[in-house]
């Protein structure tokens, strides 16, 4: 075993970690909003004003800062005067994108930023550009924010709701390179500069303007926005999934997987790295001083729908696999925080890489919660600067390193270092000396989650099978600590 080496340079400060790099995405698709979220005020499931309280609780544990909503792909069709009013009344649509399912509109703006305030977070609104007016949206924004008297300050005191809201963050169309109209870039830029005039700033609410940006490696998208447009935004998106396997002729299962699998997912996830890289490369040229932020609200693990749903919604199980590469791309995203000031997981309950499935009037915790609950220390700390030199994960003839690692410190002076090993078979012994901290060090704790095999996850039966235990593989002297991380495992110390 290869001893790995690893300088937490604590008298290093590297800015603050964006909280927003912990946020989350909610669409109107499968089992998210409808079951997952809403059950409706008449539900035998407990519920506040119709938001289910069980998945409310667990939300509220993980520290959501903001949350994406209502699309994804819905948003490009969403009309949001549909989900206003009294909602016997309110129209009932198809789901075209997401199943082909009925929406009967009755979780709707006032639903959604109920939600936010429960959950004490910001609601980051992605407005319609694919067959949505110009007018539409402005409206929307009006509506949702304007205090004092207009058209649509009223409509919102009518449907019972007489003070405005604060909207920090609105997205100004999703992947418009895609289901959101397919437009070429140039076209998209020009969309982006006429809608954005009219997302105005009422009162004190001042948004933050996001325009919809590249899918992967498409840099030229990134290249055409910032050239074009880049002066009017203050975010631009990036969307990323890890699949192991191809979009179309099969992403793999999210549980029944060989082990090249595991390897194949680990290094898509670290993929994220250089993506971020080769995009800030390109806002860089544009905007050297790290003004528009890059927001990247759609990643995560995409695989096969569980067997017997509806392929349209997108339900997928969440192993420790799940945990591994959500661990992976904090550390990346960390690494970015000078650029990076969003990402939101696709998505928060029963779609995609979820927090939380929910079975009726049950609900688990999924092991990437448990990444979400362990890593919420990094919220607004100051990141620190590390040097690791550590040894390679490898796998045929193929090879990536085997731990990946961040530290931060908190506004009490404690250091958080979060480490991973992605390697499936092998522990991995580190040695890590903390520089310009040692004088200080009176406690040292920490967390891990880890499992004995590849697939191990939660189920409605087993619901505590991958759960945070405490660490103990750990010793500190001095400034020098030694840290065994058993294989596939994601591990929280705190030196206080
Ligand atoms: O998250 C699922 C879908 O993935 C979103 O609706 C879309 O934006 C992306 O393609």
């Amino acid at each position: 075993m290869m001893k790995n080496s690893i300088v937490i340079n604590a008298d290093v400060e590297k800015g603050t970690i964006n909280r927003n790099i912990y946020g989350h995405f909610a669409e109107h698709l499968g089992r998210c909003i409808y079951e997952g979220i809403w059950v409706g005020e008449d539900s035998p499931i407990p519920n506040t004003k119709g938001i289910r309280n069980d998945v409310l609780e667990a939300l509220k544990q993980i520290n959501i800062p903001v949350l994406r909503w209502p699309g994804g792909c819905f948003a490009d069709e969403y009309h949001w005067k549909d989900g206003i009013g009294p909602r016997s009344e309110r129209k009932r649509m198809v789901n075209t994108h997401w199943g082909g399912v009925v929406e009967n509109n009755h979780f709707g703006t006032h639903e959604f930023m109920l939600l936010c305030e429960l959950l004490d977070c910001e609601p980051y609104i992605c407005g319609n550009v694919g067959s949505g007016t110009v007018q539409e949206m402005s409206e929307w924004v009006e509506y949702m924010t304007f205090d004092g008297e207009s058209p649509m300050a009223n409509w919102r005191g009518e449907n019972g709701r007489q003070e405005p809201w604060n909207v920090k963050y609105f997205g100004v169309g999703n992947e418009n390179w895609g289901c959101g109209g397919n437009m070429r870039p140039e076209y998209y830029a020009d969309l982006y500069r006429r809608y954005q005039t009219y997302v105005r700033n009422y009162g004190d609410n001042k948004i933050y303007k996001i325009a919809g940006g590249a899918n992967v490696d498409d840099y030229n998208w990134t290249e055409v926005l910032m050239r074009e447009a880049g002066r009017l935004m203050d975010g631009l998106s990036l969307h990323y999934y890890t699949i192991p396997g191809d979009f179309w002729l099969g992403k793999g299962s999210a549980t029944n997987f060989p082990e090249d699998e595991w390897f194949i997912t680990m290094q898509k996830a670290l993929h994220m790295d250089e993506l971020i890289t080769k995009h800030g490369t390109i806002m860089d040229k544009y905007d050297p001083e790290k003004r528009v932020g890059m927001i990247i609200d759609e990643w995560g693990t995409w695989f096969d729908v569980e067997q017997g749903t509806n392929p349209g919604f997108l339900y997928q199980q969440n192993t420790i696999r799940d945990a591994l590469v959500a661990a992976v791309h904090f550390h990346i995203f960390q690494k970015h925080s000078d650029r990076v000031q969003m990402t939101n997981i696709a998505q928060t309950v029963n779609v995609l890489q979820a927090m939380v499935l929910t079975e009726g009037d049950k609900m688990i915790l999924t092991p990437t919660y448990h990444v979400f609950d362990m890593y919420k220390v990094h919220q607004d700390a100051t990141l620190l600067s590390v040097d690791a030199t550590v040894g390679s994960y490898k796998y045929n003839d193929q090879e990536v390193p085997q731990v990946t690692v961040s530290a931060s410190k908190d506004k009490d002076g404690k250091v958080n270092i979060s480490l991973c090993n992605i390697d499936h078979k092998e522990s991995a012994s580190l040695s890590i000396q903390l520089r310009g901290i040692a004088e200080q060090i009176s406690s040292l704790s920490g967390t891990i989650l880890t499992s004995d095999t590849i697939d191990a996850h939660n189920t409605f039966e087993q619901p505590e099978v991958v759960k945070p235990t405490e660490f103990n593989q750990a010793s500190i002297e001095n400034d020098q600590l030694d840290v065994t991380l058993p294989p596939m495992s994601v591990v929280l110390l705190t030196i206080a």
